[in-house]
């Protein structure tokens, strides 16, 4: 099938894990590579789209033709993206930490005890900002990474978060989810489901954007 053109459309795509610095050589991160988010992002630049991708630390080279924002935390991967609306799309496909410690030490935490207790506090949730914000995008889409329970956990963010679409994906099995080339996806809307692959992350970009700009050329 022919890919449907995204030209003139402003696409802010976020890709990859933050990490949270507990001190000046420790972090709590996430397990992302980013591939699924920057292939979501080539995909859409391929199709003339202006894309925006926000990539928190990973190792992949910058799609042709993309803007890319790299970040560190989930704080500045917030303010990146809401820096880059207004949009028509946004697509979180970043595994954001959602806690962090709350005080940064300045110098290396050094072991005494035998427990070490760190306090950690909510980070921003860029998706539900950008959902609920004055310039919402006509298309927001979040992703949900989920090891059981995938459907009722999916259409609870879709919900909460006033999504147009979820992809969610398993993590936790070899063969998708976080750094694996291919992953499988179950796209939920409000009236509707939609099952992709399993395939390479690169097909399932494709497969995503055509769902999308089908919503936004209804
Ligand atoms: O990067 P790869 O190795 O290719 O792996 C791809 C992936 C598994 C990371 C990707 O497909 C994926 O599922 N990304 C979302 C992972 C995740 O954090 O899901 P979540 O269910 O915790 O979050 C739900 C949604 O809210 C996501 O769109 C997330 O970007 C967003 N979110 C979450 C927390 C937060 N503080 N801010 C957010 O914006």
């Amino acid at each position: 099938t022919a890919a449907v053109s995204l030209a003139g459309l402003r696409i802010v795509v976020s890709a990859g894990p933050t990490f949270e610095d507990i001190d000046p050589v420790r972090f709590i991160g996430n397990r992302s590579s980013g591939k699924m988010g920057f292939a979501i992002a080539a995909a859409a630049a391929r199709r003339g789209a202006q894309v925006v991708l926000v990539a928190g630390p990973v190792h992949l080279d910058t799609p042709a033709s993309v803007q890319r924002i790299d970040v560190r935390s989930a704080t500045q991967l917030r303010d990146a993206v809401i820096a880059a609306l207004p949009a028509d799309v946004y697509i979180g496909a970043a595994a954001v930490a959602d806690y962090a410690p709350r005080a940064i030490a300045g110098n290396k935490i050094k072991k005494s005890a035998d427990i070490l207790t760190l306090e950690l506090v909510r980070t921003p949730d860029t998706l539900a900002e950008v959902s609920a914000s004055p310039s919402r995008p006509r298309c927001v889409v979040g992703f949900a990474a989920e090891t059981e329970n995938i459907e009722a956990h999916a259409r609870g963010k879709l919900q909460k978060k006033n999504l147009d679409l979820i992809a969610a994906n398993r993590v936790g099995v070899a063969g998708s989810g976080f750094e694996s080339d291919d992953n499988a996806l179950t796209v939920y809307s409000r009236d509707g489901v939609q099952a992709l692959g399993p395939a390479p992350k690169t097909q399932l970009a494709d497969e995503l954007l055509t769902l999308i700009a089908e919503r936004l050329h209804a």
